[in-house]
């Protein structure tokens, strides 16, 4: 059903070599370089106080939940966040367009960090699942609108790229240190409604700024059919959540979350097992496309993995700011007490200092630019050390911040090497026909390690630290060395594709 809504005027998508007028890109890039920077200061500005907050006592205006339960509810959330992404790409294909699905996803986080700000129970649970389905709409269209604004020999592709993660690192930069001094000083709703608030500016800016998009975005490619799947799955959906909504409240079903929790974690294994089979049994396809399918896996297990510690950041390591380091030794006397939540900026102040770095560094090795393989190795390391420098101190109360933040810069170099070439490589080595169930399937590796990575924070109360950190650096590091000696095979099983 193509959309046949008039566009309004603006330099039409692939043709648009001469418009430089951001940057030298063109002018729709900070349409969308500004609206995602405010999602992904509501995104940030949220879960940087989100486990603090299920984990304060009443007392202090938190929930008063065990680590155990708010793991498990901040793994099935952010886990559930980029699972969604699959059906909101698929919805903006096929039915919607991503100039739309933008907007709606942007109202109801919006909506959603609002029902946050108010101080009760069930608008919380509310919150956290419009926040899920507004994100899942928002975050994967958004992406490939800022593709949509490139024809596809254009040279400035790349770095348009680039230039975007820029702003989402800014939102997630300046988010913790708003949300996160509103929250933990004042009042944790306080910090919610500033999160709302943030999205809310940059819906307010994508409307107005929505000429510079041109036709990008409005087409979609959806037939009659693809229309009655969506309103089917629609239904079932609505009827799952109904149904689950009026057991819960009947208390005809009493599931703790943990349960909810650990049933999610089941059902999403055997998604990645099932997919992984029909990939490699599906008959039709050459010898080549299936040495690369196995490429495919190993590299989905890799990031799994890199994931469920690279995304502790907002749950366990969130955690041990709180509890076991010692930030009075950094309280500066015109902001006050230094707070877990400002942690959760170091990732996005080292990204940004250091991705013109890594982009000067790939160029400087040319020939000898290290393969995909490679990269997700060096990334595993390094994520790994991150962990393995907090083994020694991992048992204070009152460690130092350096270490923290050591462990942030070890992160983001990390990130720097693989999460670049993660999705590239996995739609490289897809056949052309199912190249966009590639991306579901990158996405489908980050839920896993998100999923992995919060219920990793249920034990943080049970289980000594050490240990943790050095089970999670120990496996990383293992797996990133066993990929050095698959970077010739995998070079085979690529088939061509670097
Ligand atoms: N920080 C980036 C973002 O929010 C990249 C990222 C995506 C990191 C998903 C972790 C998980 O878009």
């Amino acid at each position: 059903m193509p959309e046949t809504a008039a566009a309004p005027p603006g330099p039409p998508p692939g043709n648009a070599q001469w418009d430089r007028s951001f940057f030298g890109h063109p002018r729709g890039l900070s349409t969308l370089f500004f609206t995602e920077m405010w999602e992904r200061f509501s995104y940030y500005g949220m879960r940087a106080l989100l486990i603090l907050f299920m984990t304060a006592t009443v007392q202090k205006g938190g929930l008063g939940f065990s680590t155990s339960k708010a793991g498990s509810i901040y793994g099935l959330y952010t886990a559930m966040v980029f699972l969604l992404s699959l059906p909101g790409g698929w919805i903006a294909d096929r039915i919607t367009g991503q100039r739309r699905a933008i907007l709606w996803g942007g109202i109801v986080i919006a909506t959603g960090h609002f029902c946050m700000a108010i101080p009760r129970i069930d608008t919380f649970y509310l919150g956290l699942a419009l926040i899920v389905l507004g994100t899942g709409l928002l975050k994967p269209n958004i992406s490939t609108m800022v593709g949509a604004l490139y024809s596809k020999d254009d040279a400035r592709r790349d770095a348009g790229f680039s230039i975007f993660y820029m702003g989402i690192n800014i939102g997630a930069l300046i988010a913790p240190l708003i949300c996160g001094y509103l929250g933990e000083n004042i009042n944790w709703h306080y910090g919610f409604g500033a999160a709302g608030i943030g999205m809310t500016l940059g819906i307010i800016q994508y409307v107005a700024s929505a000429r510079f998009l041109g036709t990008a975005g409005l087409t979609t490619t959806g037939t009659a059919d693809d229309v009655r799947r969506f309103r089917l799955g629609a239904i079932v959906a609505a009827v799952v959540i109904a149904a689950g909504i009026v057991l819960t409240l009947t208390g005809a079903v009493s599931l703790t979350a943990e349960q909810i929790s650990d049933v999610f974690g089941v059902v999403l294994i055997a998604i990645v097992i099932l997919f992984f089979v029909w990939l490699l049994t599906t008959k039709g396809y050459s010898a080549t496309d299936r040495g690369r399918f196995w490429a495919i896996l190993v590299l989905f297990i890799a990031s799994a993995l890199f994931w469920s510690a690279f995304e502790q950041a907002g749950s366990t390591l969130n955690l041990f700011a709180e509890r076991n380091t010692n930030m009075h030794a950094w309280d500066f006397p015109l902001w006050g007490l230094f707070r877990a939540s400002y942690f959760q900026s170091f990732n996005s102040v080292f990204l940004i200092a250091l991705a013109p770095v890594f982009a000067w560094l790939w160029i400087a090795l040319r020939r000898h630019d290290p393969s995909s393989t490679a990269k997700f190795s060096i990334g595993l390391i390094f994520v790994g050390l991150g962990f393995a420098i907090l083994i020694p101190v991992a048992g204070g109360t009152a460690v130092s911040p350096w270490w923290l933040t050591l462990t942030y810069l070890l992160h983001t170099v990390g990130e720097l090497c693989l999460s670049p070439v993660g999705l590239s490589a996995m739609t490289k080595l897809a056949p052309v026909r199912i190249g966009g169930l590639m991306m579901g399937v990158w996405f489908l590796s980050i839920s896993v390690g998100d999923y992995i990575g919060g219920r990793l924070a249920s034990v943080y109360e049970t289980f000594p630290l050490p240990e943790l950190f050095g089970i999670v650096a120990g496996f990383c590091i293992v797996v990133g060395m066993l990929l050095v000696f698959l970077i010739r095979p995998m070079k085979r099983l690529m088939g061509g594709v670097n």
